[in-house]
């Protein structure tokens, strides 16, 4: 059989477009009730009523024995979900450091104190590249659970180019080995190592001579840790610039625990996303939004380290497009739960559940530059499909914190259900 399709769904839900949608705009999805999907290898070919389908079937001259048919009566059927921000490899758990900061330690004193992101980096030098692959895998396994079909993940947990190289093999070997789809990115500048303590300048010259063209045609992004006493405004853009001019494309982690302007920087350098963004200021916002930088909101981040959440209502408001991701990593936040994340913007940050959904579809294949092929169900994109196991799509607040999604396809065939 050639083609393969969705027939009967209670409902389709899907935003629509080949770039990210700003303001407003996100929460206009297209709803088709007794919806359909026809695909043919990993294209999206049709979309729309069951009704609309027979006829497209019979206008193409296909016959029924040439179509696989799946029924999602009663289901709801919605784009793969992309996970714009992980650091999904990384060596060892700081489990200690997560217990201790729930009884008062704060974030960065673990962190000045050699703890933190130090932490993970030494696990990660121990580990070898076998070890990070494997458990790696295991947290790509759970994400495909719970329906993300394409990931983002930085390296950042080597504090020389040899570890960041090892890093990056892992996660080049888990982009041709494993079903999800993943996007690299190159984050030397994560901490500064303990060997350049007092010295960030001089780290950021060893990542401008040895990381940035180690990870030169690798790494499609680079990202930076942009935070008061880590890489600080003029060190940030001095970076960005090599890395621009050797043609990575720019994330940044901006105004994460302190107001610094990183927000306003990733406006000026053209930045793909800024990332986190909870203390950004509204000037620094704005400029974003002039500039076209997509708004990542992390809130499983702000959970975990019990600050109050990025302003993703202000932004939606304000015309930003905002994307959503998870932001997986050993120490400010150890889940990739979406259906938590889910619960938190809806019912703490104020996007709606349409705004939500577009921010874990197509606003976040933005942040990947993927939107022309990703983050939604369309004729000519990806065919990277969910099905929920409820009625409609206001269920993915409403049902909260738990994982609605029964069946994955990814690249047209089923990976799960
Ligand atoms: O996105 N803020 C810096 N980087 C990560 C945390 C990494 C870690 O704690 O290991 C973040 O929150
Ligand atoms: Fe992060």
């Amino acid at each position: 059989m050639t083609y393969r399709m969705i027939e009967n769904a209670a409902e389709v839900a899907t935003p629509t477009g080949h770039s990210a949608l700003q303001g407003r705009a996100m929460g206009q999805l297209r709803l088709i009730p007794a919806g359909a999907v026809i695909w043919r290898d990993e294209t999206i070919l049709f979309v729309g009523t069951g009704q609309e389908a027979q006829d497209w079937l019979r206008k193409n001259e296909i016959s029924p024995e040439e179509v696989d048919r799946m029924d999602a009566s009663g289901k709801t059927v919605i784009p793969g979900f992309v996970d714009p921000h992980t650091h999904f490899v990384f060596g060892g758990y700081r489990d200690q450091e997560f217990n201790r900061r729930l009884q008062g330690a704060s974030y960065m004193e673990i962190m000045e104190a050699g703890g933190g992101i130090a932490a993970s980096t030494r696990a990660t030098h121990a580990a070898s590249e076998r070890e990070l692959y494997e458990a790696a895998w295991k947290r790509l396994d759970r994400m495909l659970d719970l329906g993300i079909t394409t990931v983002e993940g930085k390296t950042g947990y080597g504090e020389d180019t040899e570890t960041e190289d090892k890093m990056l093999r892992v996660m080049e070997a888990l982009a041709a080995d494993h079903k999800l789809d993943i996007a690299l990115t190159y984050m030397g500048a994560h901490a500064v190592p303990p060997t350049f303590k007092g010295r960030t300048a001089d780290y950021v010259d060893y990542l401008i001579r040895e990381g940035l063209p180690m990870a030169r045609g690798r790494a499609e992004f680079c990202d930076i840790f942009t935070e008061r006493n880590v890489f600080e405004l003029e060190e940030s853009e001095r970076l960005l610039i090599a890395a621009r001019q050797m043609g990575f494309k720019l994330k940044m982690h901006a105004d994460e625990i302190v107001p610094l302007g990183g927000a306003g920087l990733a406006a000026r350098m053209g930045a793909i996303s800024a990332d986190h963004l909870l203390k950004a200021s509204d000037e620094d916002l704005l400029a974003m939004r002039e500039a076209g930088v997509i708004a990542v909101l992390l809130p499983l981040t702000a959970f975990s380290l019990r600050e109050p959440y990025a302003r993703g209502r202000f932004m939606i408001e304000q015309g930003l497009a905002v994307a959503l991701g998870t932001d997986l990593n050993p120490g400010s936040c150890h889940s990739q739960s979406i259906p938590l994340m889910i619960a938190l913007s809806t019912i703490y940050m104020g996007l709606t559940v349409e705004e939500t959904l577009t921010a874990l579809t197509l606003n976040a294949a933005a942040a990947l530059d993927r939107a022309g092929r990703l983050g939604s169900l369309e004729e000519g994109k990806q065919a990277d499909i969910l099905i929920l196991d409820c009625p409609n799509h206001g269920h993915l607040s409403y049902h909260f914190a738990m994982n609605l999604v029964e069946t994955v396809i990814k690249r047209g065939v089923t990976v799960r259900g």
